[in-house]
């Protein structure tokens, strides 16, 4: 049996690990306390990683015989992808399968946060119903929605804010000539001209705080940040800043930059929902991306090429051509 090891695993469902146990014999670093001990005793004889978008340089030069690193998720932004592509590792993700779920939830989070949902349960918990109304929300039907990396989450988001009858652009590396909504070529731009903008982009260098300071300012007062892409994409502290200052009115955020640790200023605010990294989180998807990652790594084992190779885009990603390659 070939020898795996699964780096990290916070979401990989156990009947995915099963599954990989009865194909190879499995390594679960993620559960040791010491991982540069628990390597020393494996290094020779493992040849693959199974991991959730973590495998940075030292833990790909800590295993010197690997072949593959078959991650689980679209985003790979915490694998090293160019050490691994110089080393000949084989790099596979889970795309496609997710796309449906988190467009749903970036439309949910958006209605969640622009019409009150989360804070409407709390008042009625809370019994403050009895004491009056509750104030008023944002309209989210026909208004102007910006899509940042219209990629294939974002083009599927896109779709469902069509019934909404909002009215779409979008902004990313590229213009994408057969899609019927406005493109910005300036970030800034397009938010200036939008209610709402929804993150859909790659994280990674290539996009890091590219929501600053300057493009929440152009969102506006009554602008709304829903984020289902990377925390590394949003500038947090200035985030922080401009729903405190009123300077947005509001956020709804899947992700974060440094999870699952959430500042304690957006945990006491009222104006966000927070959610922990669910966009892709229901049972059906999840198994679906557990078994497209196991079959990365058997057809690799088995000398066949592999479902989900994304070392080819490699270039794209260094040439930060980001609407090709959105999550
Ligand atoms: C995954 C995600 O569930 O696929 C991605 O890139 O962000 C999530 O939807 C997560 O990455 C699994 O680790």
């Amino acid at each position: 049996m070939n020898e795996i090891v699964i780096a990290k695993s916070t979401m990989i469902l156990p009947e995915t690990v099963a599954q990989l146990e009865e194909r190879y014999t499995v390594h679960r670093l993620w559960e040791t306390e010491d991982h540069d001990a628990f390597i020393t005793t494996i290094r020779d004889r493992v040849t693959g990683i199974a991991t959730e978008g973590w495998a940075p340089k030292s833990l790909i030069d800590s295993l010197p015989n690997v072949q593959i690193i078959a991650s689980f998720g679209v985003g790979f932004d915490g694998v090293d992808i160019h050490h691994a592509t110089q080393r000949g590792i084989t790099v596979t993700n889970t795309p496609d399968i997710l796309n449906d779920e988190v467009a749903d939830f970036a439309i949910g989070l958006l209605l969640a946060t622009a019409r009150g949902i989360v804070t409407g349960d709390h008042y009625v918990r809370d019994g403050r119903w009895l004491q009056g109304i509750m104030s008023l929300k944002h309209r989210v039907y026909g208004q102007r929605l910006g899509i940042l990396g219209l990629g294939r989450i974002g083009k599927i988001i896109a779709r469902r804010a069509e019934a909404f009858n909002m009215i779409i652009a979008y902004h990313g590396r590229n213009e994408q000539p057969e899609v019927p909504y406005r493109y910005e070529q300036n970030l800034v731009d397009l938010v200036r001209d939008s209610d709402f903008l929804i993150v859909s982009c790659i994280g990674g260098e290539t996009t890091r705080n590219l929501v600053n300071r300057e493009v929440l300012e152009a969102l506006g007062t009554s602008g709304i940040l829903i984020n289902v892409a990377r925390g590394s994409v949003v500038d947090e502290p200035a985030l922080i800043e401009a729903l405190h200052s009123g300077t947005i009115m509001a956020a709804g955020l899947d992700v974060f930059a440094n999870e699952p640790y959430v500042p304690e200023e957006l945990i006491r605010m009222n104006n966000v929902v927070l959610q922990p990294h669910q966009s892709s989180a229901t049972k059906q998807t999840r198994i679906e991306m557990g078994q497209v990652m196991i079959e990365n790594l058997d057809a690799h084992f088995s000398g066949k090429s592999t479902l989900t190779p994304v070392n080819s885009i490699l270039d794209a990603t260094c040439s930060a051509s980001t609407n090709q390659i959105q999550l």
